[in-house]
Protein backbone atom coordinates (compact mmCIF):
# COMPACT_ATOMS: atom_id res chain seq x y z
CA UNK A 1 0.00 0.00 0.00
CA UNK A 2 0.90 3.37 -0.70
CA UNK A 3 1.63 6.40 1.32
CA UNK A 4 2.26 9.88 1.50
CA UNK A 5 5.60 11.03 2.53
CA UNK A 6 6.91 14.58 3.16
CA UNK A 7 10.13 14.69 0.66
CA UNK A 8 13.10 17.62 0.64
CA UNK A 9 13.27 18.36 -3.51
CA UNK A 10 15.16 21.73 -3.42
CA UNK A 11 17.03 23.76 -0.96
CA UNK A 12 18.89 27.47 -1.26
CA UNK A 13 20.52 29.56 1.38
CA UNK A 14 21.69 33.14 1.40
CA UNK A 15 24.92 33.80 3.19
CA UNK A 16 25.53 37.50 3.88
CA UNK A 17 28.85 38.78 2.35
CA UNK A 18 30.05 40.70 5.67
CA UNK A 19 32.20 38.37 7.47
CA UNK A 20 32.81 39.94 11.22
CA UNK A 21 35.76 38.36 12.40
CA UNK A 22 36.76 39.01 16.55
CA UNK A 23 38.79 42.25 15.05
CA UNK A 24 35.00 43.59 14.90
CA UNK A 25 34.49 43.90 18.25
CA UNK A 26 38.15 45.16 19.72
CA UNK A 27 36.75 48.71 19.99
CA UNK A 28 33.02 47.38 21.92
CA UNK A 29 32.84 47.90 25.30
CA UNK A 30 31.18 45.15 27.12
CA UNK A 31 29.11 45.39 30.70
CA UNK A 32 28.17 42.22 32.38
CA UNK A 33 25.60 43.12 35.49
CA UNK A 34 25.95 46.71 35.09
CA UNK A 35 29.79 46.92 35.47
CA UNK A 36 32.27 47.42 32.35
CA UNK A 37 34.46 44.63 32.41
CA UNK A 38 38.04 45.24 33.39
CA UNK A 39 39.62 42.46 30.98
CA UNK A 40 41.11 43.61 27.42
CA UNK A 41 39.21 42.55 24.41
CA UNK A 42 41.63 40.80 22.90
CA UNK A 43 41.32 38.35 25.40
CA UNK A 44 37.43 38.49 25.81
CA UNK A 45 37.58 37.67 22.27
CA UNK A 46 39.95 34.87 22.40
CA UNK A 47 38.08 33.59 25.00
CA UNK A 48 34.84 33.73 23.59
CA UNK A 49 35.85 31.15 20.61
CA UNK A 50 37.78 28.90 22.89
CA UNK A 51 33.88 28.05 24.58
CA UNK A 52 31.97 28.59 21.57
CA UNK A 53 34.53 27.65 18.52
CA UNK A 54 32.83 30.53 16.61
CA UNK A 55 35.45 32.75 14.74
CA UNK A 56 33.73 34.52 12.75
CA UNK A 57 30.16 35.26 11.81
CA UNK A 58 27.63 37.16 8.80
CA UNK A 59 26.04 40.70 8.64
CA UNK A 60 23.26 41.21 6.69
CA UNK A 61 23.91 44.70 4.24
CA UNK A 62 22.25 47.31 5.54
CA UNK A 63 19.66 48.14 2.69
CA UNK A 64 18.39 45.07 3.01
CA UNK A 65 15.89 43.00 5.63
CA UNK A 66 15.05 39.92 6.82
CA UNK A 67 12.58 38.95 4.19
CA UNK A 68 14.89 40.54 1.04
CA UNK A 69 17.58 37.99 2.23
CA UNK A 70 14.68 35.02 2.19
CA UNK A 71 13.26 35.99 -0.92
CA UNK A 72 16.93 35.48 -2.17
CA UNK A 73 17.58 31.75 -0.52
CA UNK A 74 13.26 31.39 -1.63
CA UNK A 75 14.29 32.01 -5.50
CA UNK A 76 17.04 29.35 -5.05
CA UNK A 77 15.40 26.40 -3.68
CA UNK A 78 12.38 27.02 -6.41
CA UNK A 79 14.91 27.02 -9.03
CA UNK A 80 16.54 24.31 -7.28
CA UNK A 81 13.63 21.76 -6.88
CA UNK A 82 12.72 22.63 -11.03
CA UNK A 83 9.17 23.34 -9.66
CA UNK A 84 7.12 25.97 -11.00
CA UNK A 85 6.57 28.71 -7.88
CA UNK A 86 2.53 28.98 -8.38
CA UNK A 87 2.06 25.72 -7.44
CA UNK A 88 3.40 25.97 -3.76
CA UNK A 89 0.70 25.39 -1.21
CA UNK A 90 1.88 27.09 1.42
CA UNK A 91 4.83 29.65 2.44
CA UNK A 92 5.76 28.73 6.21
CA UNK A 93 8.76 31.32 7.03
CA UNK A 94 10.05 31.02 10.17
CA UNK A 95 11.59 33.94 12.61
CA UNK A 96 11.67 35.72 15.53
CA UNK A 97 11.75 39.03 15.10
CA UNK A 98 10.69 40.29 11.66
CA UNK A 99 12.13 42.41 9.43
CA UNK A 100 14.32 45.16 11.58
CA UNK A 101 16.15 48.34 9.50
CA UNK A 102 19.59 48.86 10.16
CA UNK A 103 20.31 50.87 13.12
CA UNK A 104 15.97 50.92 14.24
CA UNK A 105 16.21 47.85 16.57
CA UNK A 106 12.41 47.88 15.92
CA UNK A 107 10.51 44.83 14.52
CA UNK A 108 8.28 44.65 11.68
CA UNK A 109 6.06 41.63 11.62
CA UNK A 110 3.40 43.05 9.71
CA UNK A 111 2.56 41.69 6.98
CA UNK A 112 3.73 38.29 8.06
CA UNK A 113 7.20 37.68 6.26
CA UNK A 114 5.74 35.02 4.20
CA UNK A 115 3.60 36.90 2.61
CA UNK A 116 6.26 39.77 1.80
CA UNK A 117 8.20 36.66 0.58
CA UNK A 118 5.04 35.55 -1.23
CA UNK A 119 4.73 39.33 -3.00
CA UNK A 120 8.29 39.68 -3.75
CA UNK A 121 8.51 36.31 -5.73
CA UNK A 122 5.22 37.66 -7.45
CA UNK A 123 3.46 34.89 -6.81
CA UNK A 124 -0.86 35.02 -7.82
CA UNK A 125 -2.14 32.36 -6.60
CA UNK A 126 -4.28 32.67 -3.63
CA UNK A 127 -4.29 29.24 -2.84
CA UNK A 128 -0.86 29.61 -1.63
CA UNK A 129 -1.28 30.35 2.18
CA UNK A 130 1.91 32.22 3.86
CA UNK A 131 1.91 32.50 7.52
CA UNK A 132 4.55 33.01 9.92
CA UNK A 133 5.67 30.74 12.68
CA UNK A 134 7.62 32.07 15.90
CA UNK A 135 9.65 29.51 17.99
CA UNK A 136 12.53 30.48 18.53
CA UNK A 137 15.66 28.81 16.78
CA UNK A 138 13.93 25.73 16.45
CA UNK A 139 11.43 27.80 14.15
CA UNK A 140 12.84 25.88 10.82
CA UNK A 141 12.48 22.23 12.01
CA UNK A 142 9.02 23.08 13.83
CA UNK A 143 7.99 23.89 10.17
CA UNK A 144 8.93 21.07 8.30
CA UNK A 145 6.76 18.91 11.06
CA UNK A 146 4.04 21.44 9.64
CA UNK A 147 4.20 20.72 6.42
CA UNK A 148 5.17 17.14 7.04
CA UNK A 149 1.55 17.29 8.61
CA UNK A 150 0.11 19.37 5.44
CA UNK A 151 1.35 17.07 3.27
CA UNK A 152 0.52 13.91 5.01
CA UNK A 153 -2.48 15.13 5.33
CA UNK A 154 -2.97 15.32 1.40
CA UNK A 155 -4.22 18.76 1.95
CA UNK A 156 -0.67 20.08 0.46
CA UNK A 157 1.62 18.84 -2.11
CA UNK A 158 4.21 21.70 -2.03
CA UNK A 159 5.34 23.68 1.01
CA UNK A 160 8.14 26.25 1.25
CA UNK A 161 10.04 26.31 4.87
CA UNK A 162 12.11 29.21 5.44
CA UNK A 163 14.37 30.27 8.22
CA UNK A 164 15.83 33.53 7.86
CA UNK A 165 16.93 35.93 10.30
CA UNK A 166 19.23 39.32 11.15
CA UNK A 167 19.81 38.94 14.93
CA UNK A 168 22.74 41.49 14.11
CA UNK A 169 20.00 44.10 14.43
CA UNK A 170 18.52 43.10 17.67
CA UNK A 171 22.20 41.99 19.70
CA UNK A 172 23.02 44.44 22.48
CA UNK A 173 26.59 45.70 21.58
CA UNK A 174 27.59 45.88 25.53
CA UNK A 175 26.68 42.23 25.68
CA UNK A 176 30.06 39.78 24.83
CA UNK A 177 27.66 36.81 24.10
CA UNK A 178 26.27 39.06 21.15
CA UNK A 179 29.12 37.64 19.58
CA UNK A 180 27.54 34.29 19.06
CA UNK A 181 24.94 35.83 16.84
CA UNK A 182 24.81 36.44 13.26
CA UNK A 183 22.49 36.80 10.16
CA UNK A 184 20.84 33.38 7.43
CA UNK A 185 18.39 32.87 4.98
CA UNK A 186 17.76 28.82 4.34
CA UNK A 187 14.62 27.69 2.68
CA UNK A 188 13.33 24.35 2.04
CA UNK A 189 10.63 22.80 -0.86
CA UNK A 190 8.91 19.95 0.66
CA UNK A 191 6.88 17.81 -2.05
CA UNK A 192 4.74 15.00 -1.37
CA UNK A 193 5.64 11.13 -2.50
CA UNK A 194 3.64 8.33 -2.52
CA UNK A 195 5.32 5.68 -1.60
CA UNK A 196 5.39 2.09 -0.56
CA UNK A 197 8.80 2.63 1.04
CA UNK A 198 9.10 4.77 3.94
CA UNK A 199 10.97 7.64 2.98
CA UNK A 200 11.47 11.33 3.90
CA UNK A 201 10.54 12.33 7.04
CA UNK A 202 9.57 9.53 8.80
CA UNK A 203 8.92 10.59 12.67
CA UNK A 204 9.14 14.11 14.61
CA UNK A 205 9.06 14.69 18.26
CA UNK A 206 8.36 18.35 20.08
CA UNK A 207 8.68 19.89 23.60
CA UNK A 208 8.41 22.58 25.67
CA UNK A 209 9.80 23.38 28.76
CA UNK A 210 7.81 26.77 29.41
CA UNK A 211 7.32 26.85 33.41
CA UNK A 212 10.94 26.88 34.18
CA UNK A 213 12.83 27.72 31.38
CA UNK A 214 10.85 30.05 29.32
CA UNK A 215 13.18 32.96 30.69
CA UNK A 216 16.32 31.96 29.38
CA UNK A 217 16.40 33.63 26.60
CA UNK A 218 14.40 36.77 26.32
CA UNK A 219 14.27 40.47 25.28
CA UNK A 220 15.80 42.93 27.68
CA UNK A 221 17.75 46.22 28.24
CA UNK A 222 21.51 46.87 27.16
CA UNK A 223 24.08 45.59 29.84
CA UNK A 224 25.28 49.20 29.27
CA UNK A 225 23.62 51.27 32.22
CA UNK A 226 23.97 54.76 30.09
CA UNK A 227 22.13 52.71 27.06
CA UNK A 228 18.57 51.74 28.73
CA UNK A 229 16.80 54.19 26.28
CA UNK A 230 13.93 51.79 26.04
CA UNK A 231 15.25 49.54 23.60
CA UNK A 232 15.47 45.79 24.01
CA UNK A 233 17.93 43.26 22.69
CA UNK A 234 18.66 39.46 22.77
CA UNK A 235 19.34 38.26 26.01
CA UNK A 236 20.33 34.89 27.07
CA UNK A 237 21.07 32.96 30.84
CA UNK A 238 24.09 31.20 28.61
CA UNK A 239 25.18 28.84 31.24
CA UNK A 240 21.78 27.75 32.32
CA UNK A 241 20.66 27.21 28.74
CA UNK A 242 23.56 25.22 28.17
CA UNK A 243 22.53 22.98 30.86
CA UNK A 244 19.01 22.71 29.94
CA UNK A 245 20.24 21.96 26.34
CA UNK A 246 22.73 19.12 27.31
CA UNK A 247 20.43 17.63 29.46
CA UNK A 248 16.98 17.84 27.44
CA UNK A 249 18.06 17.57 23.92
CA UNK A 250 19.04 14.45 23.91
CA UNK A 251 15.73 12.93 25.45
CA UNK A 252 13.90 14.53 22.73
CA UNK A 253 16.72 13.34 19.52
CA UNK A 254 15.73 9.36 21.09
CA UNK A 255 12.23 9.94 21.31
CA UNK A 256 11.94 10.52 17.46
CA UNK A 257 14.57 8.44 17.01
CA UNK A 258 12.55 5.72 18.57
CA UNK A 259 9.21 6.66 16.99
CA UNK A 260 10.87 6.00 13.50
CA UNK A 261 11.72 2.04 14.62
CA UNK A 262 15.76 2.82 14.14
CA UNK A 263 18.45 3.00 15.91
CA UNK A 264 21.67 5.92 16.53
CA UNK A 265 23.99 3.86 15.04
CA UNK A 266 21.80 3.63 11.45
CA UNK A 267 21.92 7.66 11.80
CA UNK A 268 24.55 8.57 9.55
CA UNK A 269 24.33 12.46 9.22
CA UNK A 270 23.13 14.84 12.39
CA UNK A 271 22.38 18.62 10.90
CA UNK A 272 22.05 19.79 14.59
CA UNK A 273 21.03 23.67 15.37
CA UNK A 274 24.30 25.58 15.14
CA UNK A 275 24.19 26.92 18.43
CA UNK A 276 27.63 26.86 19.61
CA UNK A 277 30.63 24.28 19.24
CA UNK A 278 31.08 23.50 22.67
CA UNK A 279 27.74 23.20 23.58
CA UNK A 280 26.76 20.91 20.24
CA UNK A 281 29.48 18.64 20.86
CA UNK A 282 28.05 18.03 24.56
CA UNK A 283 24.68 17.47 23.27
CA UNK A 284 26.21 14.81 20.84
CA UNK A 285 27.93 13.04 23.39
CA UNK A 286 25.09 12.79 25.58
CA UNK A 287 22.92 11.56 22.68
CA UNK A 288 25.68 8.85 22.39
CA UNK A 289 25.59 7.85 26.08
CA UNK A 290 22.10 7.30 26.18
CA UNK A 291 23.09 4.31 24.03
CA UNK A 292 26.07 3.13 26.13
CA UNK A 293 28.12 4.43 23.10
CA UNK A 294 31.23 6.24 24.10
CA UNK A 295 32.32 8.12 21.40
CA UNK A 296 31.11 10.36 18.57
CA UNK A 297 31.48 8.75 15.15
CA UNK A 298 33.32 10.94 12.78
CA UNK A 299 31.63 12.34 9.53
CA UNK A 300 28.69 12.20 11.74
CA UNK A 301 28.04 16.10 12.28
CA UNK A 302 28.71 18.70 9.94
CA UNK A 303 29.29 22.15 11.35
CA UNK A 304 29.50 25.89 9.87
CA UNK A 305 29.53 27.71 13.52
CA UNK A 306 33.28 28.39 13.55
CA UNK A 307 32.97 30.64 10.22
CA UNK A 308 29.04 31.13 10.17
CA UNK A 309 28.54 31.55 13.53
CA UNK A 310 24.49 31.57 15.20
CA UNK A 311 21.96 32.68 12.64
CA UNK A 312 18.73 31.01 14.93
CA UNK A 313 16.22 29.40 12.56
CA UNK A 314 18.65 29.90 9.58
CA UNK A 315 21.11 27.29 11.02
CA UNK A 316 20.01 24.08 9.61
CA UNK A 317 18.20 25.18 6.18
CA UNK A 318 21.68 26.86 5.59
CA UNK A 319 23.87 23.59 6.50
CA UNK A 320 21.49 21.03 4.70
CA UNK A 321 21.51 23.38 1.39
CA UNK A 322 25.77 23.29 1.99
CA UNK A 323 25.66 19.69 2.10
CA UNK A 324 23.49 18.82 -0.34
CA UNK A 325 25.44 21.21 -2.86
CA UNK A 326 28.39 19.31 -1.94
CA UNK A 327 30.00 22.51 0.28
CA UNK A 328 30.75 20.67 3.27
CA UNK A 329 34.28 19.12 3.12
CA UNK A 330 33.59 15.32 4.36
CA UNK A 331 30.19 15.15 4.07
CA UNK A 332 27.58 13.62 1.61
CA UNK A 333 24.03 12.91 1.32
CA UNK A 334 23.36 9.32 -0.04
CA UNK A 335 19.91 7.82 -1.44
CA UNK A 336 18.74 5.82 1.34
CA UNK A 337 20.58 6.98 4.18
CA UNK A 338 19.16 7.93 7.50
CA UNK A 339 19.83 11.75 8.71
CA UNK A 340 18.00 13.41 12.18
CA UNK A 341 17.50 17.14 12.00
CA UNK A 342 17.55 19.05 15.84
CA UNK A 343 17.03 22.32 17.24
CA UNK A 344 16.97 24.14 20.62
CA UNK A 345 15.78 27.65 21.54
CA UNK A 346 13.74 30.24 23.04
CA UNK A 347 10.47 28.87 24.75
CA UNK A 348 12.11 26.44 25.67
CA UNK A 349 11.39 24.18 22.93
CA UNK A 350 13.00 21.13 21.61
CA UNK A 351 12.43 19.36 18.13
CA UNK A 352 13.65 16.73 15.90
CA UNK A 353 12.77 15.13 13.35
CA UNK A 354 14.33 11.68 11.11
CA UNK A 355 14.26 12.04 8.03
CA UNK A 356 15.61 8.95 5.18
CA UNK A 357 16.73 10.18 1.91
C1 LIG B 1 27.45 31.71 26.83
C2 LIG B 1 28.49 30.62 27.08
C3 LIG B 1 29.36 30.55 25.84
C4 LIG B 1 29.34 30.95 28.27
O1 LIG B 1 30.24 29.89 28.49
P1 LIG B 1 30.50 29.28 29.93
O2 LIG B 1 31.62 28.30 29.80
O3 LIG B 1 29.20 28.86 30.49
O4 LIG B 1 30.99 30.55 30.68
P2 LIG B 1 31.23 30.73 32.21
O5 LIG B 1 30.20 31.67 32.70
O6 LIG B 1 31.43 29.44 32.95
O7 LIG B 1 32.63 31.45 32.12
C5 LIG B 1 33.82 30.77 31.65
C6 LIG B 1 34.79 31.83 31.22
O8 LIG B 1 34.35 32.39 29.96
C7 LIG B 1 34.14 33.79 30.10
N1 LIG B 1 32.97 34.07 29.28
C8 LIG B 1 31.67 33.76 29.51
N2 LIG B 1 30.89 34.16 28.49
C9 LIG B 1 31.71 34.75 27.60
C10 LIG B 1 31.52 35.35 26.34
N3 LIG B 1 30.32 35.42 25.75
N4 LIG B 1 32.60 35.86 25.71
C11 LIG B 1 33.82 35.80 26.24
N5 LIG B 1 34.09 35.20 27.41
C12 LIG B 1 33.04 34.70 28.10
C13 LIG B 1 33.97 34.03 31.58
O9 LIG B 1 34.36 35.33 31.94
C14 LIG B 1 34.89 32.99 32.16
O10 LIG B 1 36.22 33.46 32.06
P3 LIG B 1 37.32 33.09 33.15
O11 LIG B 1 37.43 31.60 33.17
O12 LIG B 1 38.56 33.79 32.65
O13 LIG B 1 36.79 33.66 34.43
C15 LIG B 1 27.85 29.27 27.36
O14 LIG B 1 27.15 29.35 28.57
C16 LIG B 1 26.97 28.79 26.28
O15 LIG B 1 27.47 28.33 25.28
N6 LIG B 1 25.60 28.84 26.46
C17 LIG B 1 24.66 28.52 25.45
C18 LIG B 1 24.49 29.70 24.55
C19 LIG B 1 23.77 29.37 23.27
O16 LIG B 1 24.09 28.44 22.59
N7 LIG B 1 22.78 30.19 22.92
C20 LIG B 1 22.04 30.04 21.75
C21 LIG B 1 20.89 29.16 22.02
S1 LIG B 1 19.88 29.00 20.62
Amino acid sequence: MNNIYSVITGTGSYIPENIISGNHFMEASFFDNGVKLEKENTEIIHKFSEITEIVARRYADADLVNSDIATIAAQRAIDNAGIDRETLDHIIFCHNFGDVKAGSNRMDMLPALAAKVKQALNINNPDCVAYDIIFGCPGWVQGSIQADYLIRSGDAKKVMVIGSETLSRIIDPHDRDSMIFSDGAGATIFEGKESSEPTGILAHKTQTFAVDYASLLVMGSSNNPDERNGNTYLKMNGRKLYEFAVINVPQVVKKAIDKAGITLDEIKIVFIHQANGKMDNAIMKRLFKLYNIDVVPDNLVPMTISWLGNSSVATIPTLLDLVRKDKVAGYKIKKGEYAVFASVGAGMHINAFVYKF
